[in-house]
């Protein structure tokens, strides 16, 4: 049963936290199927499907296109669609964008860095909000570690605290140091999500393709589950050969879900 904003704050501290980006149907199904309680379809998409540089190339139409694909694979599960760079540069402009996002599929939508009258202004009409702190890639300008020296750590307690004022109910944090994780996650009341966060936050989240060793950078942050970049190469390989020898489509094996007859 999908579990809406308010059973996901009731999670924390008694239940850890599993969410995974997603940006396909198949994927997203798969997600489902392995009990994920959120999927968070993220800008990054942008970067690790799309061949983007930056996140700021993402559009709120890439976003909707992704949202709606996911969407369909899980439809039982919490879905956070991102607002992309720019589209949440005010409180209207936010939540013009975050109701398209809402429109396409998605339970609520997650923005990057403290910007209180907006996140207030969506709650406001009735949109959830999780907020994002740390490291903020839209706006970052090198992806290193923040808040190693004493104020940058203060100015990330600070933004997490008003971002939580401000009516979100969930915050992902960011590439920060360990410890900093750990006392966000006790000042606060609402479940904090890490990546590259340490373990003593509410929850982790991993993007998709990291954990799966698909593409060619992962942050070091990240865990890669399997390789799959491996197996494309692999059977691109093996396909290419057999074509060139004729074995191919001769020797086809129907294995199960390939919905051959
Ligand atoms: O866009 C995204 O996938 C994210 C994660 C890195 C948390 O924001």
């Amino acid at each position: 049963m999908k579990k809406h904003a308010q059973a996901l704050m009731e999670m924390k501290g008694r239940t850890p936290i599993a969410m995974l980006t997603a940006y396909t149907c198949p994927v997203a199904r798969a997600v489902e199927r392995a009990s994920i309680p959120v999927i968070l379809v993220g800008d990054t998409v942008g970067m690790v499907e799309m061949g983007f540089e930056s996140t700021r190339y993402v559009t709120i139409d890439h976003m909707t296109y992704h949202v709606g694909a996911v969407r369909r694979g899980a439809p039982e599960t919490h879905i956070i669609g991102d607002l992309p760079y720019l589209t949440d540069k005010d409180p209207d402009t936010a939540l013009w964008n975050a109701r398209r996002l809402i429109a396409a599929g998605a339970d609520s939508v997650k923005l990057e860095g403290a910007k209180t009258e907006v996140i207030r202004h969506l709650v406001d009409n009735g949109i959830a909000v999780v907020g994002h702190t740390g490291l903020t890639p839209q706006t970052a300008k090198s992806f290193t570690k923040v808040g190693r020296t004493e104020q940058e750590a203060r100015q990330v307690l600070e933004d997490a605290i008003a971002i939580q004022e401000a009516g979100a109910f969930m915050i992902v944090l960011e590439h920060i140091p360990y410890d900093l994780g750990a006392t966000l996650t006790d000042t606060l009341g609402i479940p904090t999500i890490g990546i590259g966060a340490g373990p003593d936050c509410d929850g982790q989240v991993l993007v998709i393709n990291d954990a799966l060793g698909l593409g060619d950078y992962w942050p070091p942050f990240s865990k890669q589950y399997a390789h799959v970049s491996r197996t494309i190469l692999q059977v691109a390989e093996d396909f290419a050969g057999e074509v060139a020898s004729r074995e191919f489509p001769n020797n086809i094996i129907a294995f199960p879900g390939s919905g051959k007859a």
